[in-house]
Order: C-alpha cells, then structure tokens, then sequence
C-alpha cells in the first residue's frame, strides 16, 4: 500500500499542536506505521530539501527545519499521499482552505507547520531518510475491513 512521510516542523511541536494534527490523519482512516520526536541534524534537512537548494529561502528553511525537534510520521493507505496534501492545504497558509492544516493553523509559508509527500516515489524515499531499519512498525489495524471494503 501506498506510504507518505508526513512531519510536524518545529513550530507546529513548539505549539503544542501535535496531539490535534496527528488525531487528523488518524480519524480519516490512515495508519500510522512510524512515528517519533526527532531534532533534525542539518545534513538531513539539506538532503531532504535538496530540489530546492537553488531558492534564496533555502538557508532559512534548513535553519527552521533544525530550529527544534520534528515529529515524523510514516502514514499508509490507498492514495494516502494525494489525500495528506490535501488535509495539509497549499504551501502558504493564508491561501491554504479552512478545514486544511495550515489553513486552520498557520499564516506564514516560512512557518507552515507541517510537511507531506508530493508524490509516491517521494515518500518512500522520505521514510528511508528519515526511519532507520527497525523503526517501523509492521501491523494491521484490527479496524481494518471497517475502513476498506
Ligand atoms: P513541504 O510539504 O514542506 O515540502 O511543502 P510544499 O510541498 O507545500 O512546498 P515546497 O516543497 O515547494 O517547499 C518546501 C517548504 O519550503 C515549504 O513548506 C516552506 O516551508 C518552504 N518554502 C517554500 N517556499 C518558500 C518561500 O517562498 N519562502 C520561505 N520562507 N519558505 C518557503
Ligand atoms: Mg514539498
């Protein structure tokens, strides 16, 4: 099944939104299969946000990312990346629709609280950046087939 890699940034910890965000994703139906509080080192932000090393923001979104602990989440389930952007709402959170994430918590595109996936491929590669062997839990929701048809 389809995996994204979703991460509360260091403000939406700073917060205290962890607990209303994380609930989100899980009352939608998705599955939590990794999940810790983690102080990201540099090196990893700017290999996570390597596409985008050429902006003029990238030294300050790398310096926001490692500006406190995050909280990575592994997610799956059918079309699990498409709808995560979707809860998440657009990258600025003074366009992003009420209801969504940031749409409802944030007013700053430096400060937008949340990350998602963009694609299948990207999440994969995300979750073995940012989850070590080990860290991943490997189980079924006994809710599972009141979920999924
Ligand atoms: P992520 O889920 O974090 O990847 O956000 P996104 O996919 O909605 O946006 P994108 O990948 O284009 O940019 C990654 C992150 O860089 C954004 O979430 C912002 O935190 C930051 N960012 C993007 N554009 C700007 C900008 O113009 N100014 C600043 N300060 N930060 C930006
Ligand atoms: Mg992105």
């Amino acid at each position: 099944t389809e995996r994204s890699y979703v991460m509360i940034k260091p403000d939406g910890v700073q917060r205290g939104l962890v607990g209303e965000i994380i609930s989100r994703f899980e009352r939608k139906g998705f599955t939590i299969k990794g999940l810790k509080l983690f102080s990201c080192p540099a090196a990893l932000a700017e290999e996570h946000y390597k596409d985008l090393s050429s902006k003029p923001f990238y030294p300050k979104l790398v310096k926001y990312i490692t500006s406190g602990p995050v909280v990575c989440l592994a997610l799956e389930g059918p079309g699990v990346v498409a709808s995560a952007r979707k809860l998440i709402g657009v990258t600025n959170p003074l366009q992003a629709e009420p209801g969504t994430i940031r749409g409802d918590l944030g007013i700053e595109t430096g400060r937008n609280v949340i990350h998602g996936s963009d694609s299948p491929e990207n999440g994969e590669r995300e979750i073995a950046l940012w989850f070590k062997e080990g860290e991943l839990c490997e189980w079924e929701p006994t809710l599972t087939p009141w979920l999924r048809e």
